[in-house]
């Protein structure tokens, strides 16, 4: 019979029978799947895994910093942390269109990976924490026409020329098996627990063009909410919240001057695997709170709307 142990301990024999006497980079994001892939790779190679924290620009507020942190402190894993932001909020500039967005931060990752990777010598696998439903996804939404809803970053085969065969240990898997299986090999209740975070990150909260200046309001505000979220007690009801910043500016009033600044949308959802989702009904007055909060604290927004939008029609990010 199948339990989370046995499925470890067969992952942990293929990855050895796969990559031999190899090495292998892992693409690190912070979140549970890239998480969970580095730890159980680690365990089946040991010190032929090398893992990258790529800092595209895109993280959350202190994002980089915690997540890193925690590895250095539970792990002995090599660990790079690679400070890329300028090269993909450069390549970023001016682009509004969401697939755009999405196709230009997969190839970045791409070449980023292989800049690294090129510097050990014997890499010839890159290790992903693709899931299940990033790998339906991609292709066709669940009982709908096979089209592309999005591309997902780590999604779709890498270019040939890359010259590096990939390891997806958690492909069969849904996330709460993700979680089920870190636990198993003892990942923090505190990194299990985190909400799933998208590999092209605060990009795709941010419709329209991306600008340093949107990116640093975004920032404050999402680390408002998800700060209130927590004081009510509410996170681990949750599957995912965060502001995305609308790309238009609105008429305010506050003291006794005009505002003109930006609007921001909450989003907060549950769901059990990302493919169907509902909004999360918080009260009038977590709302409220919340929105004086954010308006009060975060210079540039000016006005608050909770988006109550379910999936399907909706998706959970914004893009
Ligand atoms: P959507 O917006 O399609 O998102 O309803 C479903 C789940 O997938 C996450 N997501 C991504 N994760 N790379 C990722 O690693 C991506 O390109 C990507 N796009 C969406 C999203 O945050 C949600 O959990």
């Amino acid at each position: 019979d199948w339990t989370m142990a046995s499925y470890k301990d067969e992952a942990i024999r293929k990855i050895r029978e796969t990559v031999g006497d190899r090495r292998v980079i892992c693409g690190l994001s912070g979140g549970v799947d890239s998480s969970v892939a580095a730890v159980l790779i680690h365990e089946a190679i040991g010190d032929q895994l090398t893992c990258v924290f790529v800092d595209h620009g895109l993280l959350r507020l202190n994002e980089g910093e915690d997540v890193v942190k925690m590895f250095r402190d539970n792990y002995n894993i090599p660990l790079i942390h690679a400070n890329e932001s300028d090269l993909f909020l450069g390549a970023l500039e001016g682009v509004s269109d969401p697939e755009v967005k999405r196709k230009t931060i997969g190839r970045l990752f791409i070449d980023v990976f292989q800049k690294y990777a090129s510097q050990i010598d014997g890499a010839d696998f890159l290790a992903q924490g693709t899931l299940y439903p990033d790998v339906i996804e991609s292709v066709s939404f669940s009982g709908g026409p096979s089209v592309t809803i999005k591309s997902h970053h780590n999604v779709g085969g890498l270019p040939e020329k890359m010259g590096l065969k990939l390891v997806e240990p958690l492909r069969e898997l849904f996330k709460d098996e993700v979680r089920e299986l870190g636990r198993e090999l003892g990942l923090p209740e505190s990194f299990i627990g985190r909400h799933p975070f998208p590999g092209p990150g605060l990009a795709i909260r941010c419709p329209g063009e991306i600008t340093r200046e949107k990116l640093e309001i975004l920032r404050k505000a999402d680390a408002v909410f998800i700060d209130q979220i927590r004081k009510h007690g509410l996170y681990d009801e949750i599957w995912q919240a965060f502001v995305a910043i609308l790309p238009v500016r609105t008429v305010g009033v506050m003291g006794d001057g005009r505002t003109y600044d930006f609007a921001c949308a909450l989003r907060a959802v549950t769901s059990v695997d990302g493919m169907t989702a509902d909004y999360y009904p918080f009260t009038h007055e977590f709302l409220g709170e919340t929105a004086t909060r954010i308006i009060n604290e975060v210079k540039g927004i000016n006005r608050c709307t909770y988006d109550i939008t379910s999936k399907p029609p909706g998706t959970i990010e914004w893009e």
